[in-house]
Order: structure tokens, then sequence, then C-alpha cells
């Protein structure tokens, strides 16, 4: 039997591509069967358009609602949420609906740099600007508070005297194309016992 992810993304979208590509086009048993995005502009609605993995656009409020959210997530057989660069706060019935089945990934080193307001370009200008020497990618479980679930994966990075902002954000989106999609199919077939933490 497949297993169906939904993927939650907010903006350009290049890890929800990166687990499109990884999953829709291979036989892993495990298949990307819905992207839902907040807003109609972002990049990632195009790449799954192109990918041809159907697309629903819904704002906060559609979000928020038991009665939009739980027959759309049935109607795609889901059975993981991965959030993938998703901004809004995931609402409490979702959470407890889909308990131990939805992932987020963030790009720094949890518990450091988590939290509120703490998403992309911001994250990595606090990494350098905090003079860190090393910085990576979580992979965690989603509960009620923002990046507080169990830690699921970690991979780290280098920050060099020479590094920006930019060039962090690059260092952070090679991991995430390196190691998300691995992590993501050992969630995906329960193997979470199996997931090594990589070094460097
Ligand atoms: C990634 O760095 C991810 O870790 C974070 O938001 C960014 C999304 O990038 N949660 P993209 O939209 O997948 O390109």
């Amino acid at each position: 039997m497949t297993r169906h992810i939904a993927i939650f993304a907010s903006g350009n979208g290049s890890n929800a591509e990166n687990l499109i590509r990884h999953f829709n086009y291979s036989d892993k048993g495990t298949k990307v069967a819905l992207v839902v995005c907040n807003r109609a502009d972002a990049g990632v609605v195009g790449r799954a358009n192109s990918l041809e993995v159907p697309v629903r656009v819904l704002g906060r409020e559609e979000i928020n609602k038991p009665d939009i959210m739980l027959p759309l997530l049935e109607e795609y057989e889901t059975d993981l949420v991965v959030l993938a660069g998703f901004l809004l706060m995931i609402p409490e019935f979702l959470v407890n609906r889909y308990a131990g089945r939805i992932v987020n990934i963030h790009p720094s080193l949890l518990p450091k740099f988590g939290g509120k307001g703490m998403y992309g370009r911001h994250v990595h200008k606090a990494v350098v600007e905090a003079g860190e020497r090393v910085t990576g990618i979580t992979v965690h479980m989603v509960s009620n508070e923002y990046d507080k679930g169990e830690i699921l994966f970690q991979a780290t990075t280098e920050v060099l005297d020479t590094d920006t902002p930019d060039s962090v954000e690059k260092k952070i989106h090679e991991l995430e194309r390196k190691y998300f999609p691995m992590v993501i199919e050992k969630v995906a077939e329960n193997d979470l016992l199996n997931l090594s933490f990589p070094t460097t």
C-alpha cells in the first residue's frame, strides 16, 4: 500500500521539489500526494504544478478550520504531513489528528535559533551575528509549540569568519538537499532507529 505525504509550504519550495523528485519518480512506496500552500504567489505552487502534484492554496482562516482541512487531507489519504518552509502555526486539531506524523525542517541546530520569528534569513543572520562556529538543520516532530517537538535528525556545517547570511543559507540548502528526503523516507517507513546523525 502506498503511503501518502502532504507537504505544507509557504515559499520558494526547493525542499518540496526535492521531496517530490525523490518520492514521485521512483518506487519507494511513498508518494507526495498534495501540496498545501498559504500564498498563491509562492514559488512552490509553480514547482508542484510542473511536477504534477495537486496544490491547494488556502488562507490562514481555511487552514484553521477542521471541516476544511481534515476532509482535504483524508481525500488525499494523507499518512504524513511534512512542513517545508511553512510559516503559519499548525492548528492544534491537526497536530492532534496527525500526532507523531507531522514533521518540520528548521534551518538551525535547535534549540538554538528557534521559536517565533526565527525563519529563513532571520535565522542565518542571527547565527552570523552571534559568531556561531557551527550551524545546521534540524528535522523534528511538530508539537503545539513552535520548534519544540522531538528532534529526529540534525546535520551540521561550519560557519567561517568570511560567511554571510547568504552564504550560510546556501550551505543550509545544501544540507537540506542532501539529507531531507532520506530523513522523510525513514520517517514514512517508521524506521527512525536507523536515522544516523552525520557530524560534518
Ligand atoms: C528552508 O531553509 C527550511 O529549512 C525552512 O525554510 C526554508 C524553506 O526553503 N523551514 P524552500 O522554500 O524549501 O526553498
